[in-house]
């Protein structure tokens, strides 16, 4: 599964991208205003950053507008996805992206069949937003399975990129279900590498290894 981090905060993930387990980044119009700062020199910045894909989200509600945003956020670096709203407009700007050969990452998807039309037009991700779905009384995972499942009957190459991630436990749901990437808010990427057992079993080894007194160099 790839790992993709949902922040616009270039600092913070500096930090996380020094692990070497980052594959992409996502971001959007409400966390690009949370960080505060341009949006273009900001996601240049994060190109440069991470080389996997980098969505950056058009504003524009039509299609040409959009198209003329894409043209703007693509010439930023060769690792830019569109990130395009599920609305007719959005599935028009993201089949002629797609046919150009443009990266497209339809986002604020919250059904299966909205999914079907994404992949239809081409996207090569689909962002299923599991925590606004839970928050809303909905079964978000039981998207997430849906699509996989529908992707799967038609071989649709589409790539299932989980979304508005709360919990770690959405993490290991989404990779049971089939989805081929997660974006995680930096706190769940941060957390899902931590575990009680492993910070008192180590702490362990270590006061045994010290009554030794050897050393392995
Ligand atoms: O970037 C899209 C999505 O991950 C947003 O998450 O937490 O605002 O529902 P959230």
């Amino acid at each position: 599964m790839h790992i993709f981090i949902d922040t616009a905060d270039v600092a913070e993930l500096d930090s996380l991208a020094e692990t070497g387990l980052v594959d992409g980044v996502t971001t959007n119009p409400s966390l690009i205003a949370k960080a505060g700062k341009a949006i273009l020199p900001t996601l240049k910045e994060i190109c440069a950053l991470v080389p996997g894909p980098v969505s950056g989200e058009v504003v524009a509600v039509n299609s040409a507008d959009m198209l003329k945003e894409a043209e703007v956020l693509s010439a930023l670096a060769p690792n830019i996805v569109i990130k395009l709203p599920l609305t007719m407009e959005g599935l028009k700007a993201c089949k002629a992206l797609s046919e150009r050969g443009v990266k497209t990452n339809v986002t604020l998807c919250f059904s299966a069949v909205q999914a079907l039309m994404a992949a239809k037009a081409g996207a090569t991700f689909i962002s299923p937003f599991i925590g606004r779905l839970d928050d809303n009384g909905q079964d978000g995972m039981g998207l997430i399975r849906e699509i996989r499942e529908i992707y799967d009957n038609y071989g649709f190459e589409t790539q299932i990129l989980a979304a508005s991630i709360r919990t770690t436990g959405h993490v290991r749901d989404a990779a049971l279900a089939g989805a081929d990437c997660a974006t995680i808010p930096p706190a769940i990427f941060k957390a899902l590498y931590k575990h009680v057992l492993t910070d008192l079993g180590l702490e362990a080894f270590l006061k045994d290894w010290a009554a030794t007194g050897q050393s392995i160099t």
